[in-house]
């Protein structure tokens, strides 16, 4: 299928999505949206696949839900077509996903880098939900993800002002885990990335149920499914492997069984 708003890559155990709609800083319009859904399922399928990295240009990961398409938009239209719905599919996508970070993050742009699983920065990015300044409000997690992952200060402040913070605040809130110069952050993503994929796929799937199960449930209900999960990660040959190889002083060689 032909890709045109999207670039996918693939290396090694790695695949790389790059958004990819220069002319409007990669505003996240309704085809590209469907044409990251056709990659995610189709590597999420790709047993050859274990870690996706998702980025954008230098000048901006995406500015957010494109304004020129919506702008014409009904009420009945958006409860019509389910509008943004189809963006949660990155947040059901089961394998690791780092998103690599670089210019504007913001409105859709920052609530599809908190669908991802770590979030590294460039230090030119800019974090913001500035939905406001349209006359209206985040709609793909800018109100739920940013209050779980900053606090209610923080978000009220950015959800309500629409004020955009730099990669150095945002790594003090601990919305991103990591910065690095804009020149870096590429090959720091893939280094991540390449040490991730390195482990059990079937695991790595688990673990990240079980941390995203704590963002759902309570700690009682959290710890009881961590420890389900814990328990299966037994019925595995990766494992036994793991294990044996640790106590044989070598490194384990994991065949995602
Ligand atoms: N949608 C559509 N087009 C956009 C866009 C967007 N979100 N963001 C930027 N563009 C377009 C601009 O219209 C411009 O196009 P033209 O060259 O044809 O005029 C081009 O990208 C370059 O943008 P600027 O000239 O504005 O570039 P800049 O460097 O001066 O400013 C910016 C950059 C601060 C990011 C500014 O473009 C901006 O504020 N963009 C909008 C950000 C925004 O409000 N995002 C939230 C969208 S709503 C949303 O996301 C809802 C949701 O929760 C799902």
């Amino acid at each position: 299928m032909k890709l045109e708003n999207i670039i996918f890559k693939k290396k090694n155990k790695v695949a790389i999505i790059e958004l990819n709609r220069p002319k409007s800083l990669n505003a996240l319009c309704d085809e590209l949206i469907r044409e990251l859904n056709i990659a995610l399922e189709s590597i999420e399928k790709d047993d050859s696949i274990s870690v996706l990295i998702l980025t954008g240009s230098e000048k901006a990961f995406a500015a957010g839900a494109d304004i020129s398409e919506m702008n014409d938009k009904e009420f009945i239209d958006l409860l019509k077509d389910d509008f943004i719905h189809p963006w949660e599919r990155l947040s059901k996508f089961r394998k690791p996903v780092i998103a690599a970070v670089s210019g504007y993050a913001l409105g859709g742009g920052c609530e599809i880098a908190m669908m991802c699983d770590i979030i590294y920065a460039a230090d030119n990015a800019k974090f913001g939900q500035p939905e406001i300044k349209l006359g209206t409000i985040p709609a793909a997690g800018g109100t739920q993800r940013l209050a779980r992952n900053v606090g209610k200060s923080k978000a009220m402040e950015m959800v309500l002002s629409g004020q955009v913070i730099s990669a150095n605040d945002a790594k003090e809130i601990g919305l991103v885990s990591n910065i690095f110069p804009v020149e870096q952050l590429q090959n720091k993503a893939i280094e991540l990335a390449n040490t991730i994929a390195s482990n059990s796929l079937p695991v790595l799937i688990m673990a990240k149920e079980a941390v995203n199960r704590s963002y759902e449930v309570s700690l009682e209900e959290g710890m009881k499914n961590e420890r389900g999960l814990f328990k299966a990660t037994f019925s595995l040959k990766d494992r036994k492997e793991g294990m044996k190889a640790f106590l044989e002083k070598r490194k384990a060689k994991f065949e995602n069984k």
